[in-house]
């Protein structure tokens, strides 16, 4: 019984999450191209104060596309083995969990250029609950 009372206020924080969730276009205006110049996504990404619910919105046109990798891909502009391939515009990451996300354009070329994004997701405070309800 108090498992399932657990598992219930679990999902009910999940659901909260959703409805209190907002969806941000990466680069705005701008999209998901190639950098104007080497930390436009770095610092787009300060912009962001994201919370678990919350989704990214990347808009792009093909061949460009967007993986989802570990941050250690992030870091090397390496495509290998990402843990979600995006093929179509727009494309909606959600992030239900806190912690860090990274993605990157499959292009090496773009993402040492600067067509790669890291968010990190924060926990959620006491403060912001008090907003929420
Ligand atoms: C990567 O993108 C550049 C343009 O930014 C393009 O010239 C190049 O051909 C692309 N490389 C691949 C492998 O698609």
């Amino acid at each position: 019984m108090q498992f399932i009372i657990i598992l219930l206020l679990f999902v009910i924080g999940v659901l909260m999450n959703l409805v209190n969730s907002e969806r941000y276009i990466v680069g705005e205006g701008y999209g998901w191209r190639p950098a104007p110049y080497p930390t436009y996504y770095e610092d787009w990404a300060t912009t962001a104060k994201l919370k678990p619910g919350d989704q990214l919105e990347f808009r792009f046109q093909k061949p460009e596309d967007l993986l989802e990798i570990g941050k250690y891909n992030y870091f090397a502009c390496n495509s290998n083995s990402p843990s979600r391939q995006y093929k179509d515009s727009p494309a909606i990451a959600f992030m239900l969990v806190p912690g860090d996300y990274y993605f990157k354009s499959s292009n090496n070329t773009n993402c040492i250029n600067g067509q790669k994004l890291y968010v990190n997701v924060a926990a959620p405070t006491e403060d912001d609950s008090d907003d929420k309800i």
